[in-house]
């Protein structure tokens, strides 16, 4: 079948400028996209840049932006995304800085991953005899020990893409691992780490690790239930605490969302420097006409929303 790909190409060392090539070929109909690259690299163009190594979506090496989002490459079969030869495009992938073509500097990735110390941390030193985990305990945690560190979950983070600090969707998954494993005796003190800024409440719960996440790890769902940990824990003295408890009460009260009232709570009263900040946010918002309702109004049927906040409330407890 013909194959037809827009390849994003970029030498630091020629050129500083990146620009995409476009590449035409006769490839299998089963092959995939890596099988493509590396026929053009054979064939056609041996100055194309790539890495892969296990091909066969173990190694976690071939991760690659297809059409807009991240996917493993050795994976992705060429007939499913273009059936009829259209142009696919392929880039490296997102948040990371390229080093040449499709290859990027995995360095920022890991040292997120250290950051989150990705060991077992157990009280004892000198362990007195086998710990036997419950079969319940493990089978939680196969899914997220599946993950192969590829980097497509941050590729595609929306909340990495404006802040770089945020320790991002791979690493939050991997520390779930750890603070979830009965065998760790520092959950404690990873959920005080991780409740910090840049941690799991800068998460902006938009899917995209879930959805391009190719072993099913689903990181947003380990860092949500990181921050349910946390509040258990007694750690609430975040804006994210505060935003989530604002957020619930707002909206059990009036039925609606109290934005300026969400905003203040979540910066905290006593936090002098974040209220100055959130008054030049106010300022512009006012300019543009986007202030919010100083008094919110309440919704039609608030009390049925009230009855139901209430009800889940009560679930909780
Ligand atoms: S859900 Fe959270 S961690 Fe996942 S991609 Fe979106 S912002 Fe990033
Ligand atoms: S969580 Fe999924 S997408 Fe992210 S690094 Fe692990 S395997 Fe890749
Ligand atoms: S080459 Fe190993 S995962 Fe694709």
């Amino acid at each position: 079948m013909k194959a037809v790909l827009d390849v994003k190409r970029f030498d630091p060392e020629n050129n500083s400028k990146e620009y995409f090539q476009k590449y035409e070929l006769e490839v299998e109909e089963s092959s995939t996209i890596l099988d493509a690259l590396i026929k053009i690299r054979e064939d056609l163009d041996g100055t194309l840049a790539l890495r892969c190594s296990c091909r066969a979506s173990i190694c976690g090496s071939c991760g690659m932006r297809v059409n807009g989002s991240a996917k493993l490459v050795c994976k992705t079969r060429l007939v499913d995304i273009a059936p009829e030869g259209e142009k696919v495009q392929v880039e490296p992938l997102g948040n990371m800085p390229i080093i040449k073509d499709l290859v990027v500097d995995m360095n920022p990735f890991w040292n997120k991953v250290q950051q989150v110390r990705p060991f077992m941390m157990p009280n004892n030193t000198e362990p007195e005899g086998e710990y036997i985990a419950s079969n319940e305990s493990m089978t939680h945690l196969v899914d997220v020990m599946n993950c192969i560190m590829c980097g497509a979950c941050v590729s595609d983070c929306t909340a990495l893409e404006v802040d770089e600090s945020f320790i991002g969707p791979a690493a939050l998954a991997k520390a779930y691992r750890f603070v979830a494993d009965p065998r760790d005796d520092k959950s404690k003190d990873r959920l005080k780490y991780l409740n910090k800024n840049s941690g799991v409440w800068d998460c902006t719960r938009c899917y995209a690790c879930v959805e391009v996440c190719p072993k099913g790890v689903a990181p947003m769902e380990r860092i949500m239930k990181m921050r349910d940990l946390a509040i258990e824990e007694g750690f609430k003295n975040t804006s994210g605490y505060r935003h989530t408890k604002s957020f619930v009460n707002s909206v059990g009260k009036s039925g609606r969302l109290d934005e300026a009232r969400l905003a203040l709570t979540s910066v905290g009263f006593f936090n002098v420097f974040g209220l100055i900040d959130l008054a030049f946010v106010g300022l512009k918002a006012l300019v543009k006409g986007k202030l919010p309702p100083i008094l919110p109004h309440k919704a039609r049927e608030s009390e049925n929303i009230k009855k139901i906040v209430n009800k889940i409330e009560r679930g909780k407890g």
